[in-house]
């Protein structure tokens, strides 16, 4: 690759932690930050060889690169979470909040299991890993901070109101932290994906009607890479994402649009 396209988006040096690392979304951005030269925290739940498959992928790369078991719905998980990643890393400069949990259901059917699980993954979360990677990356002047929210947070859909409730709540976290945030060299966006093909979107491809009536309101009319999420997120995490803070970037292939 040409120098300056190199420097553009050269990671050596970061630390990142990647929640929900295992799979989907959020292999592809650990195994992308790998790739431009950062070691990375690779977070999982249940999925320890799918988790050891991404830290095998890593090393290749020549970053190190540790795997991290967590349920996030668990409160004080991301306080713990943070605290190991810091400690395998010596710290963490870089955080993407992607690992969450949605329950398709009418609003009357969520139960407090439901609930809990919701925004315990959703946001809680990723409140309490903020909370402790801020401090070090304002003494360190660098930090990025980014969430991956959902389109869902614009379109209303009775079966994802939790879920959808959780993705505004951590776009907002992000917008109103920009601000405080801001001077010490710390950005915190949101990146808010469409449909993207990945175990959840399998869900959805089940049934095969529904899964059409969605492609045709795409006007992409495809599913999302993973990649394409991980490519934007690059940006926002490397040199040249400095001066791009407080936004919500959607990856959607449209889907937003009225
Ligand atoms: N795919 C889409 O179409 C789409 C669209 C909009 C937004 N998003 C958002 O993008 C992010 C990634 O989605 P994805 O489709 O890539 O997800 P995915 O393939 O379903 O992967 C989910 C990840 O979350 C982890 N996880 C599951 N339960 C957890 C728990 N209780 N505690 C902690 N981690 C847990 C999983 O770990 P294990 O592998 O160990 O189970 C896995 O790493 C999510 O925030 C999602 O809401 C996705």
């Amino acid at each position: 690759m040409n120098a300056l396209i190199a420097s553009m988006f050269a990671l050596d040096g970061r630390r990142a932690l990647v929640t929900g690392a295992s799979r989907g979304i959020g292999r592809a951005i650990a195994e992308t930050f790998a790739a431009a030269g950062a070691d990375v925290a690779v977070h999982y739940h249940a999925r320890a060889d799918l988790a050891d498959q991404v830290v095998v992928h890593v090393a290749r790369q020549g970053r190190r690169a540790v795997a991290l078991q967590a349920d996030l719905v668990a409160t004080g998980a991301g306080v713990d979470l943070y605290r190991r990643a810091r400690e395998a890393l010596g710290g963490i400069d870089i955080v993407v909040f992607n690992a969450a949990e949605q329950r398709r259901q009418d609003f009357d059917a969520v139960d407090d299991e439901s609930y809990a699980l919701q925004t315990g993954t959703g946001f809680r979360s990723a409140f309490e890993v903020a909370r402790a990677a801020l401090p070090a990356m304002r003494a360190a002047k660098f930090g990025r901070l980014i969430a991956i929210g959902s389109v869902q947070q614009y379109r209303p859909n009775a079966q994802l109101v939790v879920y959808a409730a959780m993705k505004a709540a951590l776009s907002n976290m992000m917008r109103n932290l920009a601000k405080s945030a801001g001077p010490d060299g710390i950005t915190c966006n949101a990146i808010l994906p469409g449909l993207i093909a990945t175990d959840r979107s399998a869900e959805v491809q089940a049934d095969p009607a529904a899964y059409d009536a969605l492609l045709s309101r795409i006007p992409c009319r495809r599913e999302g890479d993973p990649r394409e999420v991980a490519a934007l997120a690059l940006y926002l995490a490397g040199p040249m994402g400095g001066y791009a803070t407080g936004g919500e970037y959607l990856v959607d292939g449209g889907l937003a649009l009225p």
